[in-house]
């Protein structure tokens, strides 16, 4: 059996998804630029290969598939960022959409077997009526969310055109443990969760939400997304198709900020900022498609949350 690539392996959601690959007694190679991903988020073990690279060097990838066989690809490397890119689309777009053509030609040339996608909720954009279903209308409506849609199309039909078995899945808000709270792009619960435990440690730390607190997610707990990823993979009925991947329930920040306030007893001060551009209002997965492959969320947000206090 070949190796299984993972892009973005020492990110957030990567490096979950590494760990459940080698308990399953599975050979690694994790492919990352260490742009936001790091080195001890991932465990020392002799069946797994860490290499420091970028997707969106062309060269980079070909040497990469030249040097190994895989049969597996999990290409989730990508600046994870919306925020970001608004600000800085043309970096954004050579990560996020060049890195995936890269990967897919290569898949191609070198006949590997397996192709997963990590694409977002956030190609729906805000039109109206929730939950979403895969085949409902879509409006990407930042850079981010452009480029994950177009790499999905192009992901999707790499199956039909030259037969790679590419499946991919729109993630909804993922969060859990190693989601990095440091900068101010970071997922919501991250930095939520670190400003609730700098201000239990005495810290003089605030908490800032963009508009009014209303706005919603489909928070869904990085195991589960894991669980979905292998999944997915193991399904033959999964090619060409996409999933999404939430638990079907919708929480606002400020149900958040009064969950964290019933785990911990007390949070920062709260101040409030105008929204953030292109931000979506509300967001819901129907994820009946993946239910169908035999997945059910197991953790609920407040059990997520309380992992971390
Ligand atoms: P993350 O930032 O922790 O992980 C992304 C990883 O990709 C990092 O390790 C980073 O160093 C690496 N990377 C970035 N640009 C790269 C490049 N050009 N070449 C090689 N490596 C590169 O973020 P995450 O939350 O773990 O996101 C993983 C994937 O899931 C991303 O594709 C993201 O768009 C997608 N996603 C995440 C969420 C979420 O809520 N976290 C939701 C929807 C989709
Ligand atoms: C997140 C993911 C994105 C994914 C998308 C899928 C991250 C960094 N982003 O984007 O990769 O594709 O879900 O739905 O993981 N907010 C505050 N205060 C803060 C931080 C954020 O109010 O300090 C607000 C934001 O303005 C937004 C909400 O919280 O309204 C969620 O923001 P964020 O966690 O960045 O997630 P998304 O933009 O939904």
């Amino acid at each position: 059996m070949g190796k299984v690539l993972v892009t973005g392996g020492a990110g957030f959601i990567g490096s979950h998804l590494v760990e459940s690959l080698l308990e399953d007694g599975r050979e690694v190679v994790v492919f990352d630029n260490f742009s936001t991903g790091k080195m001890e988020n991932l465990p020392k073990d002799t069946r797994l290969t860490v290499l420091k690279g970028d997707v969106g060097k062309k060269e980079k990838v070909v040497n990469l598939f030249g040097s190994f066989d895989f049969d597996t690809v999990f290409h989730l490397a990508a600046v994870a960022s919306v925020a970001k890119s608004v600000e800085n689309p043309e970096e954004t777009h050579r990560a996020n959409f060049d890195g995936t053509m890269y990967l897919l030609d290569c898949c191609v040339k070198f006949s590997v077997s397996r192709f997963i996608f990590a694409s977002s909720a956030a190609v729906y954009g805000d039109l109206p009526g929730l939950p979403k279903k895969e085949n409902d209308p879509v409006k990407p409506q930042t850079p981010y969310a452009v480029d994950k849609y177009a790499s999905e199309r192009y992901v999707l039909n790499a199956f039909a055109l030259y037969g790679l078995k590419t499946s991919a899945l729109r993630f909804f808000n993922v969060f859990g443990q190693r989601q990095d709270p440091s900068s101010p792009y970071s997922g919501v619960i991250s930095i939520f969760v670190d400003r609730a435990l700098r201000f239990l440690n005495g810290e003089d730390v605030e908490i800032t939400i963009f508009g009014d607190g209303k706005q919603t997610r489909d928070f869904v707990y990085v195991k589960d997304v894991v669980k979905a990823l292998l999944l997915v993979e193991k399904s033959k009925t999964a090619y060409g198709k996409v999933f999404n991947t939430g638990t079907g329930k919708e929480t606002s920040l400020l149900d958040l900020l009064e969950y964290i306030e019933n785990i911990t007893g007390k949070i920062p001060p709260v101040k409030f900022a105008p929204p953030r551009k292109g931000d979506i209002k509300h967001s819901c997965a129907d994820i009946s498609m993946l239910k169908e492959l035999g997945f059910s969320p197991q953790f609920s947000v407040e059990e997520g949350l309380r992992v971390f206090f």
